[in-house]
């Protein structure tokens, strides 16, 4: 009986934890500080502290920051089981969510477009410039995308779950996913003395077109950075 559900656990594992989402990099890569996986403020603090965040101070980020916060976004982590999983739990291990930074004040990074390759901790740079204004109108305007030193943009390929789970992965699974993912950089952008805001209002067409994938779903974006007042205390 015994050997029996250990078979059962392995195959389940096997077909359940895909942690696909993503096309591994065709060009260049830019690598990423190694994350941190312990920091000093308690789980049970940030989730007391965050509050959305819309105010930015109007200082930059630092590359480590940017790579703590992607990382909490959608980083491989180790689950001692199966060896290896990533930041957020997703539906049947699918992982159909994109994660691209616009990133406009960022020291020692060009100010563009890149996308997340969580499996190798790397942007892959994708489009050269700032494009935060063109973000922001996108986002009818919200000045938080403009002012902000960095904006986490994230994208569903929506027929990764639905696929395997029809209209209830389309409808539910992938927007659950996100949520995880959301509030990931919402408690480590609050560790990191940061803030944050999830941004869902915006017009799909033009976010697609700045992302310059048609075929994937826009989400979310957050707007990232030190907050000009302090939230609760
Ligand atoms: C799915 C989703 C979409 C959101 N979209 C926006 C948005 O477009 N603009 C905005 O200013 N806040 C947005 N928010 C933030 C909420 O307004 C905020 O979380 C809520 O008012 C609670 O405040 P708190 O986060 O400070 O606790 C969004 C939050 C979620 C979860």
């Amino acid at each position: 009986m015994r050997i029996l559900s250990a078979v059962l656990l392995t195959l389940v594992l096997f077909f359940s934890a895909d942690l696909s989402s993503g096309q591994e990099p065709a060009g260049d890569f830019i690598k990423l500080p190694s994350p941190e996986v312990k920091g000093s403020v308690s789980v049970e603090e940030a989730i007391d502290k965050r509050i959305s965040i819309r105010d930015f101070s109007g200082e930059g980020l630092s590359l480590e920051q940017v790579s703590q916060l992607l990382w909490a976004a959608g980083g491989a982590t180790s689950d001692g089981i199966t060896g290896a999983t990533r930041a957020y739990p997703s539906a049947g291990g699918l992982y159909p969510l994109e994660i691209y930074l616009v990133a406009g004040n960022v020291q020692g990074l060009e100010s563009g477009l890149y996308r997340y390759e969580w499996r190798k901790h790397a942007l892959i740079p994708l489009e050269k410039g700032d494009l935060r204004e063109k973000l922001a109108r996108a986002a009818l305007s919200q000045r938080m995308v403009r002012e902000a030193p960095a904006v986490i943009v994230v994208a569903a390929k929506l027929e990764y779950t639905v696929r395997r789970y029809g209209q209830r992965g389309a409808e539910r699974y992938v927007s659950m996913d996100a949520g995880h993912l959301g509030e990931n950089v919402h408690l480590q952008a609050h560790s990191l003395g940061l803030g944050a805001v999830m941004v869902g209002a915006f017009s799909d067409k033009e976010v697609k077109g700045i992302i310059g994938r048609k075929d994937e779903m826009p989400l979310y974006m957050i707007p990232v950075g030190k907050p000009a007042l302090r939230g609760k205390q």
